[in-house]
């Protein structure tokens, strides 16, 4: 009798001990079949007590069952815990919570301005075209009426390949390049990068985005072209800027022209950007010069067209008041967070 006393004494530390360190449900089931299964301990103990004499199997017998009470009590607190754990580790993960803020990415100024060029010109019924960044001396010099001897090759100096390419200096080799397959009637625009053999400043890059620009039918005039420029640039900048077309050289146009637009860095007062003189040249242009129309296989009695050639780094500038275009391919995020 005092066997089985000490015996539960000790049973009852032990099950509530064992109780205690149960990680989860599956452990505290293994402990339940240990001690109250078919063959667990107390069940063994409450089974032999038919075996004992009254007294002795009444007492015994209270003393099994308050154990059996108490590891069911037990085992049901610890149960409730676990579940618990799990409802605050589930709150904890509340999809509803604000989450943690990732840093998103964004377009690259110049190509939001790109999108949005493009945008404006295709509501005004021009396509988009694309020409190859590695260019042959044919389309960036000859088919556009320069030359090997010419000067203007000078001006345009570029990086000269060893696979006999060169980086093309303009997006106007796209020009011969589209009409050579395409008939005109025709509108189109050529976003895209051009390169230039020359020393940086703050209105000048080595490497630069220009967006060609070429319209041909029958009948086509600079009255046209200054119309269509003149909404371009009211629906870019959202506003009426003034800008002005001077003449200029262009061995592909004739007549030729420079577009300049009143400096928006500075309101036309005068800075670095304008180099003082209120004016930015955007872009050149003309009617199409007709060695040009020729060198595409077209016979220039039959068409006439105007192209123009727009520096999209300084239209970037112009739109967003920046005053040195070297920002643009610095890789600097504190400007480039900016947009
Ligand atoms: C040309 O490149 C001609 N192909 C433009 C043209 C097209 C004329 C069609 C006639 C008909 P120009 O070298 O001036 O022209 O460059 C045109 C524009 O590109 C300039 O007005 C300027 O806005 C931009 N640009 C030229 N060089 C640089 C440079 N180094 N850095 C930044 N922008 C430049």
């Amino acid at each position: 009798m005092k066997m089985v006393k000490i015996n539960l004494k000790t049973l009852k530390n032990r099950v509530q001990k064992e109780v205690e360190k149960a990680l989860d449900l599956k452990e505290l089931d293994e402990i339940f079949k240990k001690y109250l299964g078919k063959r667990g301990e107390i069940t063994r103990i409450l089974r032999s007590l038919e075996k004992l004499p009254k007294a002795k199997r009444v007492k015994i017998g209270r003393e099994a069952n308050e154990l059996k009470n108490f590891l069911r009590e037990k085992m049901e607190q610890k149960k409730s815990s676990f579940v618990k754990t799990t409802e605050d580790k589930e709150e904890w993960l509340d999809i509803t919570a604000p989450g943690q803020k990732l840093a998103l990415g964004h377009l690259h100024p110049l190509t939001q301005v790109q999108r949005k060029v493009e945008e404006i010109f295709q509501t005004m019924g021009f396509s988009v075209v694309e020409g190859p960044d590695m260019e042959t001396e044919w389309y960036n010099f000859d088919a556009l009426n320069i030359p090997k001897d010419h000067p203007a090759r000078d001006l345009w100096d570029t990086f000269y390949l060893k696979n006999g390419l060169l980086l093309r200096t303009h997006t106007s080799p796209v020009q011969v390049r589209y009409m050579e397959k395409n008939n005109p009637p025709l509108r189109i625009i050529v976003p895209g990068n051009v390169f230039r053999h020359e020393a940086t400043d703050s209105s000048h890059e080595f490497q630069l985005y220009q967006v060609e620009g070429l319209m041909v039918d029958k009948k086509v005039s600079v009255a046209n072209f200054k119309a269509i420029i003149g909404e371009f640039f009211r629906r870019f900048f959202r506003n009426d800027i003034k800008f002005r077309l001077r003449p200029d050289y262009f061995p592909f146009t004739e007549p030729s022209f420079d577009i300049g637009i009143s400096c928006l860095v500075c309101g036309g007062k005068g800075c670095l950007v304008c180099k003082g003189t209120g004016w930015v040249e955007m872009a050149g242009a003309g009617m199409v010069h007709p060695n040009v129309f020729k060198a595409a296989k077209l016979t220039p009695k039959e068409w006439q067209g105007w192209a123009f050639g727009f520096g999209l780094d300084r239209l970037a500038m112009m739109k967003y008041k920046i005053n040195d275009i070297r920002l643009f391919r610095s890789g600097d995020l504190r400007f480039l967070n900016q947009f």
